[in-house]
């Protein structure tokens, strides 16, 4: 074990101060004379991205060749922990093989609207799917001596303006939507860096946001590892790093250094805290250079196939009429220019140079189907092009099938800007007129990193969402389009049928530099349930070429405490004929009134793959906190009193079974004490309640607004409101009640804390 603290002690302020930021764009700084040595990060979430000479953060120059997995939106459709630990461990492999020492990623950031640029390397617009997702990225990259850097802390959900834009958020949807994200998957797998985002969350950017970055980080999520800026995310170096801010990245030429060793010596900044920041910097780096396995390698080959696997299991079946899945005996019309130019994963920094890429028309020559194909459309144009439409809908008239492959262009989505619409482009929209008027059994493949509206859905057989699959895309098209596979993933997001039903749509990307988080903690199907708005494709939702039966539901206790665990059981049979695996969904329904709730919470999820006829047990568990909500005022998670439904469902819509359960809750707390504390709070609390029939005994006949307190009837609804709503204070203007008498109550009634 090195001795960090007398290492400290042997260091100059200067060597200090420059250890808090980079020395060159991926790169941290090494001080040779005490032999600390300097580490290498690297982008990203679903590849690597390591440079040579050319650097940049925003993937425009070339990258050495790395395997391209599906990015996060395709992964979290997964809904598989076990596949996502893999790809963490594959890219960890492959880091190691590179020399890097940290993968900056996964990004844990919620999917507030479907319009934010980055969805695609986002997980969900649900914070329990999101975090134990990128909780097993992290598990698996870890596991392989090489830290990850979760991503971007906090509330960066949205492109526009993203370096200056300040997200007011309230902090109970703070705590229960996008904090949570990234809460479980940091108390679980202690990442080793965290990255702070560029925004402002309440007025102060994240990369100086004390209570963010310590308070709650650090102090009561119990982080261990660093904080890195995101790339040039710093504003005041010194409040940043007094705010828990300990790395900044990339270089910055020295300047922020030495602003660093001015504070110190003005006594601006304590010393002290800056050993604190340069210890923990110092016990990550002797972490990944002690890890570091020299003449690492990994087979390119393994991994494309593991992309392939983790793509196929990754894809969505919307619908489907019988059409899938084709058979080798279909004469296929191959319809639309990502069929040869895929589109297998987003811009900006997570871009990839994957090592090879398989476009759905190798894969079908490799398999030996029965196929023509024609473009139908240009990539690179949005105009319609009326004789590659004609050609097309030509070559679907002769065909068996037509498998349009459509999507969005790298333009109209990127890290760096937001959409302005949930469109494909024209050209799509008016191919997709032309080939269904040929040919009725048409099949869309789609290649978008997030959710497009689709008025011509009903025109079509099948739409198969492809996400962005990743190098190897076609291979797993493939798969599944002629059964080799059935598909399995499904929705981690809501597709609504118009942008205008999407609940951010009025406060979306706000005004200047604010954007306001007025839609509280109804995201996605959280609103689309509570407000009863039928999505497009609802959260959850995913077919597949057989069918499965939920049955048995059983619940461990039908009452709940809050101590201990609940565990939900129930049988799932493969009822189809071919060998498929299904996502089991936990949804909680409070129904309690204790606060405005949504409809419903994921709270659970398996993944089972079954052969025909055969049978799981499933069980998943419950604890206190899935059942509470936050209690901002008092700073806490609160367990409500009263009846919660236990739904299972296949997805968000489609519940198939359900249990009540009763939480009981031993004691109420007491509500902070004050002249303004209203009578009905106090009468909640056990303790306070007989205080203040004590107190207040000889004005019950005066008061006939105290008749429920002192339990006589209250059988007056307006009597028995105006006492519930009474601050106090009020008493002294309604009854003889006086100050010194208030003063002596507000005693007791203090003295129960
Ligand atoms: C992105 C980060 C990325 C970093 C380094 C930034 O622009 O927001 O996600 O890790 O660049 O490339």
């Amino acid at each position: 074990m090195r001795n960090l603290k007398s290492l400290i002690e042997q260091m100059t302020l200067e060597e200090k101060a420059g250890l808090c930021s980079g020395d060159s764009f991926w790169r941290t700084k090494a001080i040779e004379r005490l032999d600390i040595p300097a580490i290498n990060l690297s982008d990203g979430p679903h590849g690597l991205r390591a440079q040579g000479e050319d650097q940049d953060h925003l993937g425009v120059n070339e990258s050495k060749p790395a395997t391209c997995f599906p990015t996060a939106a395709g992964l979290a459709s997964s809904w598989s922990v076990a596949l996502l630990e893999q790809l963490g461990a594959a890219l960890g492999d492959e880091a190691q093989a590179e020399g890097l020492h940290v993968v900056l990623g996964p990004g844990a950031n919620i999917k507030r609207s479907p319009l934010c640029g980055r969805n695609f390397e986002y997980f969900s617009e649900d914070p329990l799917l999101s975090s134990h997702l990128a909780a097993a990225h992290i598990r698996g990259t870890q596991s392989r001596g090489v830290g990850s850097s979760l991503k971007h802390f906090a509330a960066n959900n949205q492109e526009h303006r993203r370096m200056s834009v300040d997200a007011r958020v309230d902090e109970r949807t703070l705590r229960e939507i996008y904090l949570a994200s990234f809460e479980y998957a940091v108390k679980e797998t202690q990442p080793w860096t965290v990255m702070c985002a560029y925004n402002r969350l309440n007025g102060e950017y994240c990369s100086e946001h004390r209570r963010l970055l310590t308070d709650i980080l650090r102090n009561e999520w119990g982080f261990e590892g660093y904080v890195v800026s995101d790339w040039a995310a710093v504003n005041e170096r010194v409040a940043g790093l007094a705010a828990g801010m300990e790395l900044e990245m990339p270089a910055s030429g020295g300047e922020r250094d030495a602003q660093i060793v001015a504070a110190v010596q003005n006594g601006q900044l304590e010393e002290a805290v800056l050993d604190v920041a340069v210890e923990r910097l110092l016990r990550i780096t002797f972490k990944a250079v002690d890890a570091r396995l020299e003449n690492a390698s990994f087979d390119a080959e393994d991994h494309h196939q593991l992309a392939r696997r983790i793509a196929r299991e990754s894809m969505v079946l919307l619908q489907n009429d019988g059409t899938l899945p084709l058979s080798n005996e279909h004469r296929v019309a191959v319809i639309g220019e990502f069929a040869e130019r895929p589109r297998y994963q987003g811009g900006g920094s997570s871009h990839v140079n994957a090592t090879r890429v398989e476009p759905l028309l190798e894969a079908l020559e490799t398999r030996g189907a029965s196929f023509d194909y024609t473009k139908g459309f240009e990539i690179d144009r949005d105009a319609p092009d009326r004789q590659l439409e004609q050609k097309a809908a030509q070559r679907a008239r002769d065909a068996d099938v037509a498998v349009l492959c459509l999507g969005l262009p790298d333009r109209h989505e990127s890290e760096g800007y937001d959409r302005t619409h949930l469109n494909l482009p024209a050209n799509q929209l008016a191919l997709i007129e032309a080939v269904t008027a040929a040919q009725p059994n048409t099949v869309v493949v789609l290649a978008n990193g997030a959710p497009i509206v689709m008025p011509w859905a009903g025109q079509v057989s099948a739409i198969l969402e492809g996400y962005l699959g990743g190098q190897a895309v076609g291979a797993a098209l493939a798969d599944l389009l002629y059964g080799e596979v059935s598909p399995s993933g499904k929705l981690a997001e809501t597709f609504p049928q118009r942008l205008e039903d999407n609940p951010v749509h009025l406060n979306f990307p706000g005004e200047g530099d604010v954007v306001r988080y007025g839609e509280g903690i109804f995201v996605g199907y959280r609103y689309h349930d509570t407000q009863d708005v039928a999505p497009l494709f609802p959260f959850g939702h995913g077919l597949s070429y057989s069918r499965f039966d939920y049955a048995n539901l059983t619940l461990s206790d039908d009452t709940f405490s809050g101590d201990g665990r609940l565990t939900v059981s129930l049988d799932v049979t493969n009822s189809g004929d071919c060998e498929a695996s299904e996502i089991v969904q936990l949804y909680l329904s409070d129904q309690t009134q204790t606060v405005p709730v949504a409809a419903q919470a994921l709270r659970g999820f398996d993944r089972v793959t079954l052969a025909p006829g055969a049978t799981a047990r499933v069980e998943m568990t419950l604890a206190r906190r899935d059942f509470c909500w936050y209690d901002a005022e008092r700073a806490d998670w609160r367990l409500p009193t009263g009846a919660f439904e236990v739904r299972i469902g296949a997805s968000s819509r489609d519940i198939r079974l359900s249990r009540s359960i009763e939480v009981h809750v031993d004691e109420t707390p007491l509500p902070a004490i004050g002249r303004n504390t209203l009578l009905g709070d106090l009468q909640t609390h056990e303790g306070a309640a007989r205080v203040l029939r004590e107190h207040l005994a000889d004005l019950a006949e005066e008061l006939p607004m105290l008749n429920s307190l002192m339990d006589k009837g209250g059988d007056n609804d307006l009597m028995d409101a105006m006492g519930r709503y009474l601050p106090l204070r009020a008493l002294i203007s309604f009854s003889s009640f006086t100050e010194a008498r208030l003063d002596a109550l507000l005693k007791d009634l203090k003295a129960l804390a």
